[in-house]
């Protein structure tokens, strides 16, 4: 049985649940784009499959799925350098994720965190909702992939992978599957949301990364600040305006504007027009291309078409190793 490779191969996911916001772009996009075209191969997909224990709407789906390829693409993603594709184009998630399911402990997803927080915020306690995490692992499993790049939340997540992976060497032959580090993203900017807390879908409070310009303009003036007056100094520490600019400021920069908002005489209002500023100079070569492509028709097709012929390739290595490790072969 051949040995799974072992280079770097760099894998992530992201569901289709609405339109990216700019704590997707730095705490995520922007990371993966600079991983892109270094050493290693890097791996791209757009969990469709687990959107649906979330989403019920197809129409909303099929939106967010081709939103998010056409954000990625304005971005800078480049499908020469990554793979990229729909997690429901390759087959094999769902048929390794079943395999996995079956040396699964109930008592080690009963123990998962995420499932219990969406199930208090009011989904469906659905057994894919229960399941998700075998998904993740089987695609994480699938491409042998050596790194996983994610936030804090989902952690636990990676850390079933493993043990699964662990659990599935242990039973059926220890060199089968490729177990994969996390890469918890600790110096990755927190990015807060309009009301202070972590920008989240879920909270309501994002800014979005793409959208018309009325719409951004509209987020941005609705941060949260204290009331003090114009003239009064301001604590750019404590500032969600101050902390989302500096995002797009260089430390010299962001030395400059601090240093303003202590000296007073910088008003909220004032200081909302100067990030606006910022993030569209920021952001407009994307949101230029981000409208040009989205003219081309057939163009997210084209390429999570040619991406989903890559990942099968890997992915069939992998089930083969599987399904011999196991028995079905
Ligand atoms: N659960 C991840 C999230 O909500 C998305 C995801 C699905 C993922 N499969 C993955 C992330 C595999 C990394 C690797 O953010």
């Amino acid at each position: 049985m051949p040995a799974p490779s072992r280079h770097l191969r760099v894998l992530s996911g992201i569901q289709p649940s609405g339109s990216l916001h700019l704590g997707n772009y730095f705490g995520s996009i922007k990371p993966n784009l600079e991983q892109q075209g270094k050493a290693g191969e890097s791996i791209f997909f757009v969990a469709d499959l687990h959107a649906l224990t979330s989403v019920q709407d197809p129409a909303a789906l099929r939106r967010s799925r081709q939103d998010i390829i056409l954000d990625y693409l304005a971005c800078g993603f480049d499908p020469e350098k990554a793979i990229l594709f729909f997690q429901s184009d390759v087959p094999e998630h769902t048929e390794l994720s079943w395999i996995l399911s079956t040396v699964a402990p109930m008592g080690l997803l009963e123990r998962a965190v995420s499932y219990k927080e969406k199930v208090q915020k009011g989904i469906a306690a659905s057994v894919g909702l229960f399941t998700y995490p075998v998904l993740m692992a089987a695609d994480i499993l699938l491409y042998d992939a050596t790194h996983v790049p994610v936030g804090r939340d989902q952690k636990q997540h990676l850390e079933i992978a493993r043990d699964l992976a662990i659990k599935f060497n242990t039973a059926f032959g220890k060199d089968t599957l490729v177990v994969p580090e996390p890469v918890i993203r600790a110096e990755v900017a927190v990015v807060p949301g309009t009301d202070g807390q972590k920008m989240s879908k879920s909270y309501g409070n994002t800014i979005p990364l793409f959208g018309d310009e009325k719409t951004v303009s509209k987020a941005i003036m609705g941060i949260v600040t204290d009331s003090k007056g114009v003239a009064e100094p301001k604590d750019p520490d404590t500032c969600t305006v101050f902390q989302l600019h500096k995002l797009f400021l260089s430390a010299a920069e962001a030395k400059t504007l601090a240093a303003q908002y202590r000296a007073g005489g910088l008003g909220y209002g004032e200081a909302k027009k100067m990030l606006l500023g910022a993030y569209l100079e920021h952001f407009a070569a994307q949101r230029a291309k981000r409208a040009d492509l989205a003219r081309s028709p057939g163009l997210v097709e084209e390429v999570t078409r040619g991406g989903a012929e890559r990942a099968r390739a890997i992915a069939a290595k992998t089930m083969e190793r599987v399904r011999k490790a196991v028995g079905l072969q």
